[in-house]
């Protein structure tokens, strides 16, 4: 890849009495960087950036996200023209290969992707491992986890079509994994996927059909689906993809790293977040009680869940996008007066009015009203954050298939700041106190 600008006049830094010069590049938009990694060995020190708020990890062509001006682009496609005019397989063709497909290319790549939804006869007996309580994110990380046992053909990360096969073979498989870790919850067989049918419509059937008889898709709750996972398609290098590129650099093969993906995903602080944005929705229950929930937000007793972004200052423009599609849902299911609803858009309301919110920046994020439209759609809230890893999948794989074809890429390995004992002699037992 190896495309980044070294015009840039050098960074000088003074550590001690040394003064040493560090190239700055430049990317096609967005701030320089300042490449630190001679700094050990010219200076003899590290730096430090818990959490990565001032550190790139990696030069990267796929997404591009400008949080002051609230802008999201894959591959230069602001997020809002994706959601409207695209599909998801389209835009997994645009994270993957980097462009749009022609009219032939979509229709190989979306051949490809239908023909790889079916998951090995076997595969089924790891659902019956789980307990029929277990959150459908632990049989998802242990399951997808369990592919590279089932298709070995496609873990060489050296070979470029195994890992192309690899990559469609994730993102077709997701939605037949996720649907099955759904059913066995609620006891009810599981639903073969459909080749007629398009990638959302055949996920929505696997998720709410059952044997007994046919399940007629709704054209606009399936669309609803694909407007989510295209928001949720990639988000440059969140905490889950960062987790993915760490596990693929020491060359661990494609499936067991999307698995470290979906397990860091599951946190509340990350994909976790829509389902705990619900829950305060409801905790909240009427417009009337929000003055005392945000006062609680205030005085540091809970955060209020959907608001806020490590990048994002502004409006989410995600949020925006689903704001739009939760209304269309909820009219089509005849739920337009969703009391939750009306709780959301008053808090939004209040929160971007309130100074705590506006001096912190603090914002309405995509996960705000993405709660909302899934329990519209008939989700349960276990399954919410399950939505997002089938979303994000595509991304983890696109960003992977990246650092793997960097040649500048190395195995993920921080330093850090030690403030444990210095050397110390080992004390028989009998001599401690
Ligand atoms: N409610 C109340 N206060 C908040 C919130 C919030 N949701 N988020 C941040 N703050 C405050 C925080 O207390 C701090 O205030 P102060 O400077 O006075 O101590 C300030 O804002 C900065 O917070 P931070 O924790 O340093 O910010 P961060 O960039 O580390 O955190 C975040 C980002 C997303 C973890 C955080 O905003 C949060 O916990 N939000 C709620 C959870 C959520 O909605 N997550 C979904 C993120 S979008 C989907 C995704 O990409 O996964």
């Amino acid at each position: 890849m190896e495309s980044k600008v070294v015009s840039k006049p050098a960074a000088s830094m003074t550590v001690g009495n040394k003064t040493i010069e560090l190239p700055v590049f430049g990317g096609s938009v967005g701030p320089d960087v300042v490449d630190i990694r001679k700094l050990y060995s010219d200076a003899g020190v590290f730096t430090d950036d818990p959490g990565f708020t001032s550190t790139a990890s990696c030069e990267s062509q796929i997404t591009y996200i400008d949080g002051d001006e609230g802008v999201l682009l894959y591959r230069g496609y602001p997020i809002d023209q994706l959601a409207e005019h695209s599909t998801f397989v389209e835009v997994c063709h645009l994270l993957l290969y980097g462009e749009l497909p022609n009219a032939k290319q979509l229709a190989d790549f979306t051949r490809t992707i239908t023909m790889h939804t079916m998951l090995h006869a076997q595969f089924d007996r790891f659902f019956e491992g789980f307990r029929r309580d277990a959150h459908p994110m632990a049989v998802m990380v242990g399951t997808v986890g369990a592919l590279s046992a089932f298709y070995p053909d496609s873990t060489d990360i050296n070979d470029p079509r195994q890992r192309e096969i690899a990559s469609h073979r994730m993102i077709a498989k997701m939605p037949t994994i996720a649907a099955r870790a759904h059913k066995y919850t609620i006891g009810q067989p599981f639903i073969s996927p459909r080749n007629e049918l398009d990638y959302a419509s055949n996920f929505v059937r696997m998720m709410f059909g059952v044997p007994a008889e046919d399940y007629k898709v709704n054209p606009v709750l399936a669309r609803a689906i694909d407007v989510f996972l295209i928001l949720h398609a990639d988000h440059e290098q969140n905490a889950s993809t960062n987790t993915v590129r760490s596990a693929g650099s020491s060359g661990a093969n494609p499936f067991a790293c999307i698995a470290a993906g979906i397990a860091c995903l599951w946190g509340p602080a990350h994909g976790g977040a829509n389902e705990e944005a619900l829950n305060m929705l409801k905790e909240i229950g009427t417009v009337d009680r929000i003055p005392e929930y945000v006062q609680g937000v205030k005085d540091r007793q809970y955060r209020l869940m959907g608001f806020g972004h490590r990048v994002y200052k502004n409006y989410d423009p995600r949020a925006k996008v689903m704001q739009t599609t939760c209304h269309e849902v909820l009219a089509e299911v005849g739920h337009g007066d969703d009391p939750l609803l009306k709780v959301a858009m008053e808090l939004e309301k209040i929160a971007l009015n309130d100074p705590y919110f506006v001096e912190r920046k603090l914002y309405p994020n995509v996960d705000f009203y993405s709660g909302i439209t899934l329990r519209a759609l008939g989700f349960p809230p276990e399954m919410f954050t399950v939505l997002f890893a089938l979303a994000r999948t595509v991304g983890w794989i696109a960003q992977w298939k990246e650092m793997i074809e960097d040649p500048s890429q190395k195995i993920s390995r921080p330093r850090q700041l030690y403030t444990g004992s210095a050397q110390r002699d080992y004390a028989p037992i009998q001599t401690r106190g």
